[in-house]
């Protein structure tokens, strides 16, 4: 048995305002009105005005300042036209606020606030009572990186606050390829859903702990405000246990980045690594069992085990991430200091998918090396090479052989493949429909090819270095000894060769 000693506590502010309001469903349709999530500094404003407290006590309590300018400016620019919208889009009458004052007599005959005006700050007792948050919230965000600088994806998070939200869903995973914004996307979320929850913990899996020390590093946080000493168990099973009572008696959000760390590569798709297999249960666990907490991973592999368990309508959800948009994306190009025409930078994103990662790669090579002139990068038609030839090569050694030969049998042979093309003569050498079937499966869930209804496409960046790769077997083949069969060669070449 270990013992801990406490960690100092955190707390909101104004979060009293969840006792006489609806606090969650007001959030959700705000962001509806304005077409993406509240941020934090906006709601906490919201909940002063729904507190009573004037615009310059607001900026009193949050900036210790005697000027009401900045809070002023959120009200005017911001809350004022999404309440407003809101309201129209329920009522069809054009309301102007004008006055602070008005807010809380506009919203409490909207229908957002709560029947009971007593505060009742007692622990939640059951999942109903739970949909107000206690009066202390305590945080801890691990190695976080900081978001500010975010663009776009708010579609994702309307959908992904209604899951947690709304929905209550237990498990939400975020999945797609390396560098597409998952860890980014998943602080985002949890900064804006983290008024509703008591405990929000985020950690990195980056460093692979075993779920051991993983759980024994959870409930010591979570236990700090239990009891002075808090006795943690020995075994995992035990400690799973000790987490989901945690789990059902406070809203807690957890959040675990980087899952695919603990997957077995070389074999199909969301496998665990043998001494990773613990894992295994306690996902499945979170996600089945009954509680009013939730989980978020984000993984470039989709798990066995959430696959088998997930459901648009179930409480365990997947979110595939896409690049950003082409809007978005000109954000990041502009940010980074390069100039091009808009032929030019439709051409860069479609290139790069939208990958932010992987752009801000190119861009920072067009600075360097072409002066920031995306018209002589764009004339090399050279899309692979130095950092982005690692990001892709860190997703093909993870591969199986099978999902390497139809990789590069994809590459070679089409740009779409449709499933009903896939006739017994058209396969890859020496693979059954059965095995092409569970080899495509595989590769969309490592979001390394994209599924359109029924068939199949790959990304131009995997297109060309797996043809690049192929090109270099094949002049190696030619200076030693003519290859008979070249279908079987590519699917021994090795993506390390370089
Ligand atoms: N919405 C966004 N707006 C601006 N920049 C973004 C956005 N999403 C991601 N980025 C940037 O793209 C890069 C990659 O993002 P991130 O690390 O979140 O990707 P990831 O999917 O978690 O990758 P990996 O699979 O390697 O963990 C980061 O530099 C991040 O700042
Ligand atoms: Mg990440």
């Amino acid at each position: 048995m270990m013992l801990f000693t406490l960690k100092p506590v955190q707390s909101g502010e104004f979060i009293e305002a969840a006792y006489n309001w609806k606090l969650e469903k007001l959030y959700v349709d705000l962001a509806s009105a304005k077409n993406k999530g509240l941020t934090p500094v906006e709601k906490k404003i919201l909940r002063g005005l729904l507190c009573g407290y004037s615009p310059r006590e607001i900026a009193d309590i949050i900036y210790q300042s005697s000027s009401s300018s900045s809070v002023r400016v959120y009200l005017s620019n911001g809350l004022y036209k999404y309440i407003e919208v809101m309201l129209y889009s329920q009522t069809s009458q054009q309301i102007k606020i004008s006055h602070w004052s008005r807010v809380t007599k506009l919203l409490e005959e909207a229908g957002y606030k709560l029947a009971s005006t007593l505060p009742q700050p007692v622990a939640p007792t059951s999942i109903e009572e739970s949909d107000r948050p206690e009066v202390r919230q305590t945080f801890d965000w691990g190695e976080a990186v900081d978001v500010s600088i975010f663009y776009g994806r708010e579609k994702e998070l309307v959908q992904l606050q209604n899951w947690i939200i709304k929905d209550r869903c237990r498990l939400v995973s975020l999945l797609g390829m390396g560098g597409i914004g998952k860890t980014t996307l998943s602080i985002k979320l949890a900064e804006q859903v983290q008024d509703n929850f008591k405990y929000l913990i985020w950690r990195s899996l980056n460093h692979a702990p075993r779920l051991q020390e993983l759980l024994a590093d959870l409930l010591q946080f979570l236990a700090q405000e239990e009891s002075s000493q808090f006795i943690l168990a020995e075994t995992t099973l035990e400690r799973t246990a000790q987490l989901l009572e945690f789990f059902r008696k406070y809203r807690c959000l957890l959040v675990l980045d980087n899952v695919d760390a603990l997957l077995k590569p070389h074999a199909y798709v969301g496998n665990f690594r043998p001494e990773y297999e613990e894992y295994r249960e306690f996902f499945q666990k979170i996600g089945a069992v009954l509680h009013q907490s939730c989980l978020v991973l984000t993984s470039r592999e989709k798990l066995k085990e959430v696959a088998a368990i997930e459901g648009v309508n179930l409480p365990v959800r997947s979110l595939e991430l896409k690049g950003l948009s082409e809007v978005d994306c000109q954000e990041i190009i502009k940010a980074k200091g390069v100039t091009c025409s808009e032929y030019e930078w439709r051409l860069l994103i479609n290139r790069y998918a939208g990958n932010p990662l992987a752009l801000k790669i190119v861009l920072t090579t067009i600075l360097e090396l072409f002066d920031g002139k995306v018209s002589q990068f764009l004339k090399h038609n050279l899309l692979v090479f130095g950092g982005v030839r690692q990001l892709i090569e860190e997703q093909l050694t993870r591969l199986c052989e099978t999902e390497k030969q139809v990789l590069y049998w994809l590459a070679v042979k089409q740009d779409i493949l449709l499933l009903s093309e896939t006739t017994e003569e058209a396969m890859p050498p020496g693979m059954t429909k059965g095995e092409l079937w569970e080899t495509l499966e595989s590769l969309v869930r490592r979001s390394l090819i994209y599924k359109h209804t029924t068939s199949f496409k790959l990304l131009p960046i995997f297109k060309e270095y797996l043809n690049q790769q192929l090109s270099k077997q094949n002049n190696l083949q030619t200076e030693v000894i003519p290859n008979p069969n070249p279908g079987k060669l590519s699917s021994s070449t090795n993506v390390n060769e370089t």
